[in-house]
């Protein structure tokens, strides 16, 4: 242990290695991978008890034709399409949310298909909630707040059996308990996380990739990098975690640039997103994800690209923390193929400056200011980090003035 400001040190413990007083982890989805899904999915969707399905997706999917095939699939096995709600929009909200839970229920429907990125799986995710128990979107809100048995301490109760096909590699919604839209009332990003929220099923198939454009694959693929990232490093890590991001980063180092390169062309690179996303997932995350809510929740910047321009910038500022933390930036560049440097702060700006080379061979945004946020919204911006929970799990504690020197920085 060595570093004057080493945050082990200051609590008198190594934080970031050893074994843990306390972990958790859970992954409950059941997930089916490989070629030629999508004509199975009423099969699939029978084995998970349904028998009316109620689709969730956007205009722009269904304009591809994707969603006709997949309902094709759903027939095929024997299960009814009670619907199809195409109405989320790129950035979804409670309104959409409430209004999908409702249709649902005029339409006799008894468990959920989402196909579409993370604001469509999102949204199904918490309209199921909705439909189930009742109430409103912005009640949901929380962690480990969904109705459980035996006034509220026993088991969570279940909700209506919800089966997700990503159509973009980055935001791993299929397979997580958490789900995020935005609360345009009170111009925040609502949260909620729970077990029931793990999808019964994740269907990843490149098929359902094919068409997505080279900019989202590219900004999708980022918020998967920063899964990976940000959850190995976190406060809240864990060995599980730990096995998943390091997997998942091999998977993008060889896969990202070749499925935003050659998406079309290119099944093997999307199919190996499509993983790599679901096992960087993470409710384990930290200040580039604290940074990026409120991008998105203030600026409309999508979620993607706000990760990809402030994660070098937290990157660096946490290496500083000390050789705990740098010693876990050692590993990710250890997968990502990136001379490291060695120790400490260096390590950090070593990785940094490749992420930000790859963001850019990506033709992605590098600053803020590329994308309408504008300094005067810096405070507004350090507001929102600083109440995000995932500020709480940072390796290294960003205090205001950290964040706004950080926000300046990535502006
Ligand atoms: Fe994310």
């Amino acid at each position: 242990m060595t570093g004057s400001f080493d945050v082990g040190e200051a609590f008198g413990a190594r934080r970031m290695a050893g074994f843990k007083d306390f972990f958790q982890h859970a992954s409950a989805t059941r997930v089916v991978a490989g070629r030629d899904l999508l004509s199975s999915t009423g099969f699939e969707l029978g084995k998970e008890g349904a028998h009316r399905v109620w689709l969730v997706t956007d205009k722009v999917i269904r304009e591809t034709g994707l969603v006709d095939r997949v309902e094709a699939g759903v027939t095929d096995g024997g299960v009814e399409v009670a619907g199809v709600f195409d109405d989320v929009p790129q950035d979804s909200s409670t309104e959409v949310v409430d209004r999908c839970a409702a249709e649902a229920r005029e339409a006799g429907a008894d468990a959920f298909l989402a196909v579409g990125g993370g604001s469509v799986l999102d949204t199904a995710k918490i309209a199921d909630s909705v439909f189930t128990h009742g109430g409103t979107a912005a009640e949901q809100e929380g962690f480990f707040l969904m109705p459980r048995a035996d006034d509220e301490m026993g088991v969570p109760l279940p909700i209506a059996p919800l089966v997700c096909v990503p159509t973009t590699a980055g935001t791993g919604s299929e397979v997580s308990m958490g789900a995020l839209v935005k609360d345009p009332v009170r111009k925040v990003k609502l949260e909620i996380c729970d077990f029931p929220l793990f999808p019964r099923l994740a269907i990843l198939d490149p098929e359902a990739t094919r068409t997505l454009p080279p900019k989202i694959a590219a900004a999708t693929g980022m918020d998967a990098m920063t899964h990976a990232i940000e959850s190995y490093v976190s406060l809240e890590w864990n060995p599980f975690q730990e096995a998943r991001s390091m997997q998942a980063l091999r998977l993008i180092r060889s896969n990202l640039e070749r499925a935003v390169d050659d998406g079309p062309g290119d099944e093997e690179a999307r199919g190996n997103m499509l993983v790599a996303a679901s096992l960087a997932i993470a409710i384990e995350l930290g200040s580039t994800h604290a940074m990026s809510h409120p991008c998105g929740g203030l600026y409309g910047v999508p979620h993607g690209v706000a990760n990809a321009i402030n994660l070098p910038h937290v990157i660096r500022f946490n290496a500083e923390a000390g050789d705990d933390v740098a010693d876990r930036y050692r590993d990710v560049c250890e997968a990502l193929g990136v001379e490291s440097g060695g120790s400490g702060a260096a390590v950090g700006d070593n990785l940094a400056g490749h992420l930000t080379q790859l963001v850019e061979g990506l033709g992605l945004p590098t600053r803020l200011s590329e994308v309408g946020v504008p300094e005067e919204g810096i405070p507004a911006l350090v507001e929102g980090a600083m109440g995000d929970g995932l500020s709480l799990m940072n390796p290294r504690e960003p205090s205001e003035e950290d964040y706004e020197r950080l926000f300046r920085g990535a502006l």
